[in-house]
């Protein structure tokens, strides 16, 4: 077993490591704050490569492994979730789907502005009814010959306001059930789209998220994602990739908190001495690194398996399910070791301890990562 990471995978981690010092601590307040997608942001990550990470760069993308995006996707999200969340939703849930399972007319035409990080796009599978029973789809996609005719309203779409394309997930034959559902791409400024107002939530504020309504959209019918039926595999195979770089999110927001926790205690005094010589301080650290190495060691290896094509359902849900509960534990213990200053925006780990928790809800519950880990268990 080798632990070490290789020359490539250093470079990308430093890579990322500076673009979140330079690029996206400045700001990211004041983006909290204010609910700003980090537009500015985004568009350098894509011209450096990081919004198609994985993608063959035949098709625009930077060839890496998915060990180097765990990096990668760590680093961003100790600064800025809100930023991290972008390049993951493009990375695992639009490239990869498209690269894996496109035909290639739609990878050179959707594919290579995504991975070259000329736009981005959306994952469109969540609506008022179905979000952990994703297999009640509503929005409907009726054959109509040469298109289909795409109604219904989706929740909680991130980038849905920036992205210029859309991956809907959608129902086609109502009679059959999860095996009637099919994966389209969908133009965002096509006719009968439109997009709801932006969600006011407790984390990741800088994000994008709304509902978008589709009514009488027109999708050509070459804009169908794999054989007729294939769409609920399809949305599952590429969630499974995507909770790889959620867990790696997570893993970033708990070892953000803990590093500034870690420099906090090394400068703020109490009862005569730096608050680090105090046990109940050296303790909460000690636990921190401890859940945290252990939560690095679950997603870089449900990345090393995805790299080395292997089965990694179990361990992708696992390195979710952990790492997002770790999130949520550091962050509390982060603003309790900061005290008072804890509490306001300037020491920043208010706001990981908000951004952590949607880490345990999308890409999948932490129940519905339990369902997962229980049934690949008894089977
Ligand atoms: N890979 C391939 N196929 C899979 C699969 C996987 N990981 N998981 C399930 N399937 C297949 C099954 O084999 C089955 O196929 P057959 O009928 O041919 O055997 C079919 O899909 C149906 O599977 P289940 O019977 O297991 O389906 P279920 O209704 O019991 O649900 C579930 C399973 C795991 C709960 C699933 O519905 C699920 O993952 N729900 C959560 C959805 C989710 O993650 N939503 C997040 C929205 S996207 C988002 O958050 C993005 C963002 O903006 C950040």
């Amino acid at each position: 077993m080798n632990f070490q990471l290789t020359e490539e995978q250093l470079n990308v981690q430093q890579a990322a490591r500076d673009f979140a010092q330079t690029e996206l601590l400045p700001g990211v307040i004041e983006r909290d704050e204010h609910q700003k997608f980090p537009m500015e942001q985004v568009k350098k990550l894509g011209e450096l490569g990081f919004l198609g990470m994985m993608v063959d760069p035949k098709y625009g993308g930077s060839g890496m492994d998915s060990v180097s995006y765990v990096l990668a996707m760590e680093e961003l999200s100790k600064v800025d979730a809100s930023t991290s969340v972008v390049v993951s939703v493009n990375n695992s849930l639009v490239c990869w789907g498209l690269e894996t399972f496109a035909n290639e007319d739609q990878k050179q035409k959707y594919l290579v502005p995504m991975a070259s990080g000329q736009c981005w796009g959306a994952f469109l599978l969540s609506e008022p009814e179905a979000g952990s029973d994703a297999t009640s789809q509503r929005t409907t996609a009726e054959d109509k010959g040469d298109y289909y005719l795409l109604n219904g309203t989706k929740n909680w779409i991130t980038n849905g306001n920036t992205a210029k394309y859309y991956i809907v997930i959608a129902q086609t034959h109502v009679d059959k059930g999860h095996k009637g559902i099919n994966a389209f791409i969908v133009e965002k400024d096509s006719p009968g789209v439109t997009v709801g107002n932006k969600e006011n939530k407790l984390g990741i504020r800088g994000s994008d998220t709304h509902s978008i309504m589709f009514t009488d959209v027109k999708v050509p019918k070459e804009n169908r994602i794999g054989e007729d039926g294939f769409g609920f595999k399809f949305a599952m195979k590429t969630l499974t990739g995507g909770r790889i770089g959620i867990a790696a999110q997570a893993l970033g927001i708990a070892s953000g908190a803990y590093e500034l926790s870690l420099a906090y205690s090394k400068q703020r005094k109490a009862f005569g001495k730096e608050i680090m010589h105090h046990q109940a301080i050296q303790f909460k650290l000690a636990d921190m690194a401890t859940e945290i190495e252990a939560a690095r060691l679950f997603c870089l290896k449900a990345a090393w398996l995805k790299d080395n094509h292997l089965d990694y359902a179990m361990a992708s849900s696992m390195a979710k399910v952990f790492s997002s509960e770790v999130a949520m534990r550091t962050t509390v213990e982060a603003v309790q070791i900061h005290g008072g200053y804890g509490f306001v925006k300037e020491y920043h780990v208010e706001r990981l301890m908000r951004d952590a928790k949607i880490t345990q809800i999308y890409e999948g519950t932490s129940e519905v990562q339990r369902i997962v880990i229980s049934r690949e268990i008894l089977r």
